[in-house]
């Protein structure tokens, strides 16, 4: 069997014979012979917009690896931050690489003290936290001048450090504003996700120390959204780095991505939906008004997987031990017999609906304390790993500036008619 297209231009009968090359075929080859054709493909459906080698997913079959290794692997044994080298280093560090690692990250945490007194502190007193969140990482840009060197390698690693390490900070000052309590300091003697945890629900007490089940399963959380290919966020971040524009920049335009409900604010919506459903026995009712089309199963289905999401998998049994602990969130059972009905009807099967990511970790970050307005937060922390990991191979590719091409629909040229002239 050839690994080959041929292409034939119906106007002039030439063709032209394209390799396919892992899954792909060249669009430059393409307009060697339709020089002015455009491929139309709105929103990407079926475009790659990269050759990268930082995560496989094969959605068919509900796989998902990082740099190789299988997420089921990573989320049982790794913890947030050796994922996050893993996916910007391309390998696991060693335990020297790994403690220099950790120490450099864990003396970022602070921030400048006027983003906190003068920049956050100007927001509204009910501001969101994810648009507090955007605005405070596009204004770091304007605190670190060095981020506009992005081919000096040392510069490149301060920035992507300080990015990782900041997140935590700035998303629990975002939290503590919009409940108006008092910012908390990082404390470095915890590790990366304790730390968030004391930052965001730290009192009077001299030293907070969260549970460990707790930690673990946050951790667990960071690992399972530290990356996810060309989604919506990471398509922004590349699009804008391939500008040029410093990372901070860069990682604004992504966590507005992020903020849309079409991508971090799903597992909000399953909260809604479930509080809205109400009871195990208006579960069935609830399924057939979406059959019928009255809105959707919210957490379930997704653009690539048409399998059970790995990642769905993890969080299930996430969900058990931090229940344990916190007790079980009162809308568990609406979301199992909800799985358990839709798993088993035709309309989801046929459609090949199955739960995503979000259909459980809306259940968790609500039985641990955190209100709704935090949960594209919580995504934005460990996603900054894989908007990195993605801008440093857009940058070392060497990838020139995205800019698309359209198929035009408008008017042919006409001429301006001044306002009096114009009628009603
Ligand atoms: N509930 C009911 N029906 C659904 C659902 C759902 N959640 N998702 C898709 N369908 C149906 C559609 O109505 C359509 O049916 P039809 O062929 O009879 O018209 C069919 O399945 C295909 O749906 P599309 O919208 O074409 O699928 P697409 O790949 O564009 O959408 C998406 C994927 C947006 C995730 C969709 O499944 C959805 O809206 N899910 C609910 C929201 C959600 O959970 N989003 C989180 C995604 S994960 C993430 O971003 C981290």
């Amino acid at each position: 069997m050839t690994e080959s297209i041929t292409i034939t231009d119906n106007r002039s009968g030439n063709q032209l014979e394209i390799p396919i090359v892992r899954g792909g075929v060249s669009a430059a080859e393409w307009q060697k012979l339709l020089p002015g054709v455009w491929f139309y493909d709105p929103a990407f459906m079926a475009t790659a917009a990269c050759d990268s080698a930082i995560t496989y997913l094969d959605g068919e079959n509900g796989i998902l690896r990082y740099r190789g290794y299988p997420i089921e692997e990573l989320a049982e044994r790794s913890t947030y931050l050796e994922v996050a080298y893993l996916l910007l280093h391309g390998e696991l560090p060693t335990a020297e690489q790994f403690d220099t690692w950790r120490r450099d990250i864990t003396y970022h945490t602070f921030i400048h003290e006027n983003v906190r007194k003068r920049f956050l502190d100007g927001f509204h007193y009910d501001a969101h936290p994810m648009g507090m969140l955007v605005s405070a990482v596009a204004a770091l840009s304007t605190f670190y001048l060095d981020a506009k060197d992005i081919f000096d390698p040392d510069s490149r690693h301060k920035q992507i450090i300080r990015l990782i390490a900041k997140m935590p900070t700035l998303a629990a000052a975002a939290h503590r504003f919009s409940v108006g309590m008092p910012f908390v300091y990082p404390d470095n003697t915890l590790d990366f996700c304790a730390n968030f945890l004391s930052m965001m629900w730290k009192v009077a007490e001299p030293h907070f120390e969260p549970d460990p089940v707790l930690v673990r399963a946050l951790d667990i959380l960071f690992m399972l959204h530290a990356d996810h290919e060309q989604n919506c966020s990471t398509t922004a971040m590349r699009v804008v780095g391939s500008s040029h524009a410093d990372p901070y920049s860069a990682c604004a335009a992504a966590c507005a991505a992020l903020y849309g409900p079409r991508h971090g604010g799903a597992n909000e919506a399953v909260i809604r939906m479930l509080t809205e459903i109400g009871s195990v026995d208006a579960v069935p009712a609830f399924v057939e008004s979406v059959k019928q089309g009255h809105g959707r199963l919210q957490g379930f289905g997704h653009r690539v997987y048409k399998n059970y999401d790995p990642r769905a998998k993890i969080i299930k049994r996430t969900a058990d031990e931090v229940f344990a602990v916190t007790g079980k969130n009162p809308l568990l059972d609406i979301a199992l017999k909800l799985e358990e009905i839709a798993l088993a009807d035709d309309y989801f099967i046929s459609r090949k609906l199955y739960p995503n990511v979000d259909f459980y970790s809306g259940l968790i970050y609500q039985a641990m304390g955190f209100p709704l307005e935090m949960f594209p937060v919580l995504f934005a922390i460990p996603r900054t790993a894989g908007w990195l990991a993605h801008w440093v191979e857009m940058l070392d590719q060497d990838s020139k500036i995205a800019r698309p091409r359209q198929v035009y629909g408008g008017s042919e040229q006409r001429s301006y008619v001044p306002v009096h002239e114009r009628g009603r």
